[in-house]
Order: C-alpha cells, then structure tokens, then sequence
C-alpha cells in the first residue's frame, strides 16, 4: 500500500474511533474496538490483538483474526522483545527473526507496539501480522501509537 493510502486510512481510522470510544469508558470495551476497527479496515492486517502482561507473563487480550497461542513463552518472540525494550518492533520477515513465535505459519511479517496506561506503565503490546511480507514500516508505529493512546486519553 503506498504512503498517502495508509495515512488516509489510518486518518479515518482515527477519526472514527475518537468518535466511537467515548461511548463508554470501559478500558477493556474500547480496546476490543480498536481491534475490531482496526482488523476491518485494514485489508491486509491477518492477525489483529492485544498481549497483556499478567503476573510477569503474556497472556492473549482481545483480537480478531485465526485462534491465536493464549500465552507466549517468557523471553521469547516479538511481543516479549516490545516488552523487553519498552518500544516498537518492526519484522518485515518472520522467519529472519530469531525466537519468532509462529501462532499461525500463514504470517509472513509482524509489528508490535507497546500499550501504555494512564500511568505510563507498559501493560502489553499491540501485536499485528500480515499473510504478505515487509507489511509495516515506521507509518504504521506512529499511527497505531496514536490510535491506542485514545483508549486513556478520551
Ligand atoms: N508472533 C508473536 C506471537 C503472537 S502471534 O503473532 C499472534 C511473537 O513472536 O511473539
């Protein structure tokens, strides 16, 4: 997808979840809607969810697309790395990442973007795959970082 056509869609995105969200202020209500928005906007987003951190472990949150592992191995795999350096991680190749946890082999590439609370505290990651490689780049960190900051800040 060129640059201007995800910013677009992202922008819509946006918009119609700042709209959305304030309909109720169940944390865990507006979560699962930004998945749902999300996972059906986006055409090539395969796997659309949340991983929460629980008690030191990962746990599956709310997603959209195939059954998904429920807990991932500590120290292990793209979402404990978000975790692991309290930032975003991009993997254009899944295979080329060392430790990757494959929940479903029809993904091909991967982001990870850590969900902060009202406090700043890293409480998961937002985990996104994709059938086709090289899927995200740094537009999809900054736009999805943008998007589950509403689910605090409305
Ligand atoms: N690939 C992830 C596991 C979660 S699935 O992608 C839904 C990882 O390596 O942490």
């Amino acid at each position: 997808m060129k640059k201007t056509q995800k910013q677009n869609r992202y922008q819509r995105i946006y918009k119609q979840l700042s709209e959305l969200l304030p309909e109720t202020n169940d944390t865990l209500a507006r979560m699962s809607s930004v998945i749902a928005v999300l996972h059906n906007k986006m055409d090539h987003f395969f796997w659309t969810g949340y991983y929460f951190l629980k008690d030191g472990r990962l746990i599956v949150g709310p997603y959209q697309g195939s059954v998904a592992c429920q807990e991932l191995e500590k120290g292990k795999g793209v979402c404990w790395t978000g975790i692991e350096r309290q930032e975003s991680v991009i993997v254009p190749d899944v295979e080329q990442f060392p430790g990757h946890i494959a929940c479903d082999s029809r993904s091909k590439s991967e982001i990870v973007v850590p969900v902060r609370n009202n406090k700043d505290t890293i409480i998961g990651v937002l985990d996104i795959d994709s059938k086709e490689h090289n899927a995200f780049d740094s537009t999809d960190e900054q736009e999805l970082s943008r998007i589950i900051r509403l689910i605090y800040e409305l």
